[in-house]
């Protein structure tokens, strides 16, 4: 499975979370990580055509970024607006990103549990992500979960470090497609019924 990474982040130098998920996937096998904001230029301008053909080289495509005003930084929405068009991934022979996947990988600088109905985030991630879920949905792509680091504006350098693997473990997960994951829990059960409280 090839994976498409792009960081969506204003200035990646002077980020420290997304500029270390960044550099470890620079380095990760099967992986193309690109900077949207070096690619883009000040002016957020992409070439459309090229950036299509990349997509059509990667099965699962990754969105990173720093969660900002519980949306993503302003440069992935040039990305959309210009890649994501009429004809390729909706409308008459839009059809190109049918089949693959969409990840979201986020960093919030507010605490998991801000993050929740009642919190001080009122929402949870996952219903702040909604739009994306959407497009995902339009384009006939399979929306995994997301993967959340929480409470980054005051992490430590140790909780930067460690979320490092955790995040290249789900971006390279391929049980993430919900159907791959049941369906292993669906044989398991049907290869031993014993197992059934297990997968319920
Ligand atoms: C303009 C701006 C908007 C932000 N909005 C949010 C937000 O809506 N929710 C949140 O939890 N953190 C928010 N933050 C905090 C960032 O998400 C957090 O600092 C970031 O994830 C750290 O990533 P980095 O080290 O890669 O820059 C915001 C930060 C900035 C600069």
């Amino acid at each position: 499975m090839k994976i498409l990474v792009l960081t969506a982040h204003p200035d990646l130098k002077r980020s420290r979370i997304n500029r270390a998920w960044f550099n470890a996937l620079t380095e990760a096998e099967a992986v193309t990580a690109r900077d949207l904001t070096a690619v883009g230029g000040p002016d957020m301008q992409f070439d459309t055509d090229a950036e299509q053909a990349m997509l059509l080289e990667h099965e699962r495509i990754v969105f990173q970024f720093p969660f900002y005003w519980y949306s993503s930084p302003p440069v992935l929405k040039a990305w959309m607006d210009q890649v994501l068009s009429y004809g390729f991934a909706y409308g008459p022979g839009g059809d190109k990103l049918k089949g693959r996947e969409l990840l979201i990988t986020v960093s919030t600088g507010g605490p998991a549990d801000s993050y929740h109905a009642g919190g001080y985030n009122n929402f949870t991630v996952d219903e702040l992500l909604r739009p994306f879920q959407q497009t995902a949905h339009l384009t006939g792509m399979t929306y995994l979960r997301p993967f959340v680091a929480h409470g980054m504006a005051l992490a430590t350098e140790e909780q930067i470090d460690a979320s490092v693997p955790e995040m290249l473990v789900h971006l390279t997960d391929p049980e993430l497609d919900p159907k791959i994951k049941q369906a292993r829990l669906l044989k398991a059960l049907a290869d031993d019924p014993s197992k059934a409280a297990a997968v319920s």
